[in-house]
């Protein structure tokens, strides 16, 4: 019997039990790894796939790069980029669904015979056929493209906010082009059909593809400059600038009570893009920060030179939208429009600005989309999207 008082004494006075067979070495076991993890060993960053490496240290904010980073990308803290957390927390507090915006009026309106002129109906089929497609290309060069080669959970877990939202705007074109009851081949179709339309897309997609590729990994001064190209490609000129003539002529059919609905979706969608271009234009300067001899006179020349190109496209992309004055609107005002834009765009990843003294002949457009207080425009606009309201025209 057991003395609980004292077990050792117990187990001391038990005969001894027969030996057992002596125990055959076994190999130690192998850490488990099912497959070697050759980004390990390769160029560029972590992927976030490697295999798990039991015991490893636990991961310090200064081992955290936008970039070329090898620390563990499935463990999203400790922050070290807290302007991309806030962003993603901002993006989701701003949460909107197509659907809940009513149509109503638009339905009428398309119907009616003689409340749109064409060149107003115009305007809204060819933006539809813009928007409608480059929403999908932002998000595949997103998903297919960037997301890949940015090393950093917090800037990641973002881009997958981002790419949500690319597809809400998809969405919300193919919720307006049904509920009009539009010819969805003609609007999808459009940038393979229209050179105004098509034109902005075969722009952006070398750049896109050049980071696809399989084989491309970032980690040399040549391909980190790729990747930056794509970056500003995308945030600061697809997001940046060529969005802005639609934008610019669909809120100005909602502030004359035309297309309310469509106007409305428009409206959040401006919401959303300006934050997206807002976050590439942070990993762009992180980026820059981190690898200054990237940021070389060369290639801030290259860039200039890409912005100026495109600024030129997006001039024709209004006049071939509005070959004549609608709205209280004209081609030239968008020339001036948007070499104002870019200027402001220059100025945000620290280029010189291109086009002095251009000025801004859509004021209006500075109150939805003032570049310093844009982070706080919407907020009682988010407060009405909570509680169930929707956006006011004022
Ligand atoms: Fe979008
Ligand atoms: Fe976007």
């Amino acid at each position: 019997m057991l003395n609980w008082e004292d077990p050792l004494a117990t187990f001391a006075s038990r005969t001894p039990p027969p030996p057992f067979p002596v125990p055959v070495a076994e190999p130690t076991p192998a850490p488990y790894n099912p497959r070697p993890a050759p980004a390990a060993a390769g160029p560029g960053g972590a992927t976030g796939l490697e295999s798990i490496e039991l015991g490893a240290k636990r991961i310090q904010v200064d081992d955290k790069r936008i970039i070329n980073c090898r620390a563990d990308l499935n463990q999203l803290v400790p922050f070290k980029y807290k302007w991309a957390w806030q962003k993603y927390l901002d993006a989701c507090a701003n949460h909107w669904m197509p659907q809940e915006i009513n149509m109503n009026a638009d339905i009428a309106l398309w119907k009616s015979q003689d409340r749109l002129t064409p060149d107003e109906r115009m305007i809204i089929k060819r933006n539809l056929g813009f928007f409608s497609t480059a929403d999908s290309l932002v998000a595949n060069n997103l998903v297919l493209a960037v997301y890949r080669h940015i090393t950093n959970p917090e800037c990641r877990q973002y881009l997958l906010r981002q790419a949500f939202e690319e597809a809400l705007h998809t969405h919300a074109y193919q919720y307006v082009v049904e509920s009009l009851a539009m010819d969805e081949g003609e609007v999808f179709n459009m940038y393979r059909e229209l050179p105004a339309v098509a034109r902005k897309a075969e722009w952006a997609l070398p750049f896109t593809r050049s980071l696809g590729d399989p084989q491309f990994h970032t980690g040399t001064p040549e391909a980190d400059q790729r990747l930056l190209r794509d970056l500003i490609a995308f945030y600061v000129i697809f997001e940046g600038i060529f969005f802005y003539v639609g934008f610019t002529q669909i809120l100005s059919m909602g502030r004359r009570n035309k297309m309310t609905g469509t106007a409305e979706q428009f409206q959040y969608i401006l919401r959303d893009e300006s934050m997206h271009m807002n976050f590439g234009i942070d990993v762009i300067n992180q980026i820059k920060l981190e690898n200054p001899h990237l940021w070389s006179p060369s290639f801030q020349q290259e860039m200039l030179q890409t912005i100026r190109e495109a600024v030129e496209i997006e001039i024709q992309y209004a006049y071939d939208t509005m070959p004549r004055g609608v709205l209280g609107l004209n081609a030239p005002m968008f020339e001036d429009y948007l070499k104002f834009i870019a200027n402001r765009r220059c100025a945000q990843i620290g280029l010189p600005e291109q086009y002095p003294g251009a000025g801004n002949p859509f004021p209006w457009m500075s109150e939805i989309l003032d570049l310093k207080k844009e982070k706080n425009f919407f907020e009682t606009r988010v407060t009405e999207y909570q509680t169930g309201g929707a956006l006011n025209w004022d």
